[in-house]
């Protein structure tokens, strides 16, 4: 059972190494809190599945989360955020942050012309998650938005800047990019890391909206709210568990998180409590 206190944890979870990003992010604002990251890389990508499918694994992932001792859980993957929330809502009482509300908070906040991008996984774009969530905080803003299938294997490759790389983000962008938009939301864990090229690409008058920053800065917002921000004055522990081999994991994940990740453990999901 959770005991929801100071000293708890923040769980954060993604469908694999993108949510580091997101953890980088907390961990800069919030050093001093203890952080749980579960990355579920035996059944990453989750932007193409269904949504029942999606639910299924957010369910599971907190349901571990769960188990260690959290005062909060991050959803730090976009399309969990976009269609697997509410369900984990539904089977605890301990608060659940995604990123798609900080998200779109900042993109509100920022145009001027009144008119958004967002890109994201096929499944985040077909939800129409983040159209319906600007909409709700001001209904007269547009709202476009285009599914970037292969921004996710470009990063995982480790494709970050270059011709290629910016080729491919200007088929995805062209339209978004002659549409006139003064915002655009990089509504997938991985998008922060290919921000450079977005905005070469884009160019300068485009301001990109960093969800990972945003969630971040939403987390100490809500802990302070709360009453469970940590007071302690040392650095926090970090914990990382994933479903598959740490090795990628590690590789990839100390570029995301921007240092070195010592222990990795692997775990079985479903997980069950003894
Ligand atoms: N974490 C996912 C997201 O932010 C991207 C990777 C995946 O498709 O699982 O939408």
């Amino acid at each position: 059972m959770s005991r929801k206190t100071e000293d708890g944890a923040i769980g954060i979870f993604d469908s694999g190494i993108g949510g580091l990003t997101v953890m980088r992010e907390i961990m800069r604002i919030l050093p001093q809190e203890n952080l749980i990251y579960l990355g579920d890389t035996a059944r990453v990508p989750y932007g193409i599945r269904s949504r029942e499918t999606v639910q299924r694994y957010a369910v599971e992932n907190a349901t571990f989360l769960l188990s260690q001792n959290i005062k909060l859980i991050v959803v730090a993957c976009n399309t969990v955020s976009a269609v697997g929330i509410d369900a984990i809502r539904e089977i605890t009482d301990v608060p659940v942050i995604g990123v798609l509300k900080p998200g779109a908070r900042a993109a509100v906040k920022n145009t001027v012309k009144k008119r958004v991008g967002v890109i994201g996984t096929e499944a985040t774009i077909q939800s129409s998650a983040y159209q319906k969530e600007i909409k709700s905080l001001k209904n007269d803003i547009d709202v476009l938005t285009k599914a970037c299938p292969l921004f996710v294997p470009l990063v995982e490759e480790g494709w970050l800047e270059g011709d290629i790389v910016e080729a491919i983000i200007s088929t995805y962008l062209s339209e978004l990019k002659e549409s006139g938009i003064d915002t655009l939301v990089l509504g997938c864990t991985h998008y922060p890391l290919l921000k450079k090229s977005i905005q070469r690409v884009m160019g300068n008058e485009v301001r990109l909206i960093d969800s990972a920053v945003e969630t971040a800065r939403a987390v100490r917002e809500l802990l302070h709210e709360k009453g469970l921000i940590s007071s302690s004055d040392k650095q926090g522990y970090r914990a990382f568990y994933v479903t598959d081999s740490p090795d990628r994991f590690r590789n990839i994940g100390e570029r995301f998180l921007g240092c070195q990740i010592q222990e990795i453990k692997k775990i079985q999901i479903p997980y069950r409590i003894n």
